[in-house]
């Protein structure tokens, strides 16, 4: 890679999922007056970059994932005036703003598809992904990452078009050079706004192998995927995009990919290649996937959790760039999941904050992660309202899997997990709404919340504070390699960064117990400064000590002779 140092390299992101942020009235939902609204906040926190999720106008069958109109703002959210004005503010407080882009697919409500279906011989019919039937059956057997066939009947012009996810969100084809230009024509309309860069929604999708075969191997895995994942011309389409919108308007992207590999990724993000500045992978929120299926329950596999981080530190090092998550709107929330949002809920909060946020890349925080907010634990089916739970729920039943079960495993896996309104402080519904939320709050609110977070020196929220101020002070944490220091151990995660004379050292306990730790003996023996912990009295590291639950320790060595 041809290394020059970007805005966006010790820059933390922070992502809102507007639904669920802050109404700034009674409609139960979030709107962009209730995310100005606290725009404060996130400064004190001191991020430097927000991250919108599509308040495009859309039918909210996905809750945004489902564009209607690229260049509209949802009424439900606000008016253009309002973005404008988020985007005036964000600026004017030194925060830069990244839109949420999704043009893999469209809402079949969109006026392209909506033309598409009504007259076959309109040029917006090529925009869509169109085939014929075999044998009465779709022409694929491709499955929705949502459940059931990605392949929807058009009585009409008795063709199938494909829909990886809803059936109400087309697929857009991207072999069609007009609907690519079309596209980044939206891009435009928005950097000439002055947004600082886009979250390209499952971005490595876009580029389907134009034979359509059908999958022929099985397992959880096995739904057609390979057919369409990083598929033969997505760097070609990217590229492009880049040329015609990303440099010229020197946007900041970070694309979202879909059960990619690291080689994808080093294309992706390499700046030689000219296509991406980072890219988001999802294989380590995956170790507590049996056989690769979501819909099943067991614990992190801390092993093989460190293997992937080690996997990806490494590759990427001075090749591509890594976005670091463990949290954002289709994944539960990360203290329910890896930590323990019991006794420990604190500890566990900043020791996972600080094992991922030491790393290299750049940081993203979904909203609510910096107060540890957690799994809301929803008793009844008719509390959730995501369409993939809801079709997850059907089709399992109809497979004949228990309620009870399925209850179980959607209380853990369930996309809403993450959905639950941001809990401001304790009076009703959280500070987040004076009419009805749209998505019940969890019910620990008046506990966890920003307002006692912020009133709490110890709280998850300073410590946050401080993970995102280290990466400003210490090059080390933009810069440095990685060496996992005990990749075999089942319990703690200890890594190692360098960078020229200087050593982070980084000791993490993932479990509930005390666990003895050892200094290694290739390590300097003396000189450890400590920068950061989640324990008051933190010790010098020594040749050995106990490390607390859930503990974390941070060092630095500058290797003065
Ligand atoms: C991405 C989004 C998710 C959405 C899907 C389809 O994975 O993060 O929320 O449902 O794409 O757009």
């Amino acid at each position: 890679m041809t290394s020059q140092r970007q805005w966006w390299h010790s820059s933390t992101i922070y992502q809102i999922y507007p639904r669920s942020f802050c109404d700034s009235g009674s409609k139960g939902h979030g709107d962009i007056k209730g995310i100005t609204s606290r725009l404060d906040y996130l400064k004190q926190l001191g991020i430097g970059t927000v991250w919108l999720c599509p308040i495009y106008r859309s039918p909210q069958i996905d809750n945004g994932y489902d564009i209607s109109d690229y260049y509209q703002i949802e009424p439900a959210y606000g008016t253009m005036a309002d973005f404008d004005e988020l985007l005036r503010r964000c600026h004017s407080l030194g925060l830069r703003l990244i839109m949420d882009i999704v043009i893999n697919h469209t809402s079949t409500e969109h006026p392209w598809f909506q033309k598409a279906l009504k007259e076959p011989d309109s040029p917006e019919r090529d925009f869509y992904i169109w085939q014929e039937g075999i044998d009465g059956k779709p022409p694929t057997n491709w499955q929705s990452k949502f459940g059931g066939s990605a392949w929807q009947y058009d009585e009409a012009s008795k063709q199938y078009y494909l829909h990886l996810f809803a059936k109400e969100q087309a697929d857009l084809n991207w072999e069609n050079p007009k609907l690519r230009e079309q596209v980044c024509d939206v891009m435009r309309f928005w950097a000439k706004k002055g947004v600082d860069g886009f979250r390209l929604d499952v971005i490595n999708l876009i580029s389907k192998d134009q034979r359509f075969p059908q999958e022929t191997e099985s397992g959880p895995q096995q739904d057609g995927r390979r057919f369409y994942t990083d598929g033969p011309r997505v760097h070609e389409f990217l590229q492009e995009a880049n040329r015609e919108v990303f440099t010229p308007f020197k946007l900041m992207t970070v694309g979202e990919m879909s059960s990619t590999t690291l080689e994808q990724c080093q294309r992706y993000s390499d700046p030689d290649s000219h296509e991406l500045s980072m890219v988001f992978n999802f294989h380590h929120l995956k170790v507590d996937y049996p056989g690769g299926d979501k819909w099943q329950l067991a614990q992190c596999d801390l092993i093989s959790l460190k293997a992937i981080f080690a996997h990806w530190q490494q590759g990427l090092h001075n090749v591509g760039w890594n976005a670091l998550f463990w949290c954002n709107h289709d994944q539960p929330r990360i203290v329910s999941r890896f930590g323990c949002d019991g006794p420990h809920r604190v500890f566990s909060a900043k020791m996972l904050g600080t094992a991922l946020h030491m790393m290299q890349g750049t940081p993203f925080i979904y909203q609510g992660e910096e107060i540890g907010m957690t799994n809301p634990k929803f008793k009844h089916l008719e509390q959730y309202q995501d369409v993939e739970t809801h079709n997850i729920y059907r089709l399992k039943q109809s497979q004949g899997t228990c309620h009870q079960d399925l209850m179980a495993v959607i209380g853990d896996r369930s996309r809403d997990n993450s959905r639950t309104p941001m809990q401001w402080d304790e009076t009703p519904n959280a500070g987040f709404t004076r009419g009805t939320p749209w998505l019940d709050v969890a019910e620990n609110f008046p506990e966890i919340n920003v307002k006692r977070a912020l009133e709490d020196p110890d709280s998850v929220f300073y410590h946050y504070q401080k993970l995102i101020q280290l990466r400003r002070d210490y090059p080390i944490i933009t810069e440095g390699d990685y060496q996992d220091l005990c990749p075999e151990d089942p319990k703690s995660w200890c890594y190692l960064r360098q960078y020229q004379e200087q050593k982070l050292l980084v000791i993490n306990n993932f479990s509930a117990n005390p666990i003895d730790w050892q200094l290694p003996q290739s390590l300097p023996q003396t000189g450890w400064q400590l920068v950061c912990a989640n324990y008051p009295g933190s010790p010098e590291p020594s040749s050995a000590m106990t490390l607390r639950p859930y503990e974390s320790l941070v060092f630095l060595n500058n290797g003065e002779k």
